[in-house]
């Protein structure tokens, strides 16, 4: 995911162009992520069956609910950055750090794979807090850095239903 810095608005901001090309990469590297772990949340909600299922409907349907709130948060930061958002679901999952895959398996495998996949988008936002941390873009370290607390939340409620953990 390529922003070019003649494609970025002029703005009045100590942020520098290259430092806001650079953010905007990321964070559109972000949204595609948080678009397919989304995606994958949802599909957990309307596929769950079994004992959990109550508990495991209404969790994940929270956490899409957070999520998308959390879509609309990114690309509105990135747009107030001076760039274009990515666009196209191809684009997200293209490039997301997780993949679209939907072969979940039993209850248990599926919260798993949710779980960890919720971990990997936490961590990449981590990744990007240093990059936003080295551009002075505090905003985007600040809402990245709330984003990770609310995903490690997600992931640790999720695999909370599994009896294997502790
Ligand atoms: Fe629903």
């Amino acid at each position: 995911m390529t922003v070019k810095t003649a494609e970025l608005r002029e703005m009045k901001t100590d942020i520098n162009k290259t430092d806001r090309a650079r953010m905007a990469e990321k964070l559109g590297e972000t949204l595609a992520s948080t678009y397919v772990l989304y995606q994958k949340t949802q599909s957990v909600h309307w596929n769950v069956t079994g004992p959990m299922f109550v508990g495991v409907h209404k969790l994940t349907e929270g956490q899409y609910e957070d999520l998308a709130a959390s879509i609309d948060t990114i690309a509105e930061r990135i747009r107030a950055l001076g760039a274009k958002t990515p666009v196209g679901l191809s684009t997200y999952i293209n490039n997301s750090v997780i993949d679209d895959q939907v072969e979940w398996g039993d209850v248990d495998a599926m919260l798993k794979q949710l779980s960890n996949d919720t971990l990997t988008v936490a961590n990449q936002m981590r990744e990007f807090v240093k990059t936003a941390e080295e551009a002075d873009d505090v905003f985007t370290a600040d809402l990245l850095t709330a984003r990770i607390g609310a995903l490690e939340e997600s992931s640790w409620m999720l695999s909370a239903n599994l009896s294997s953990i502790n």
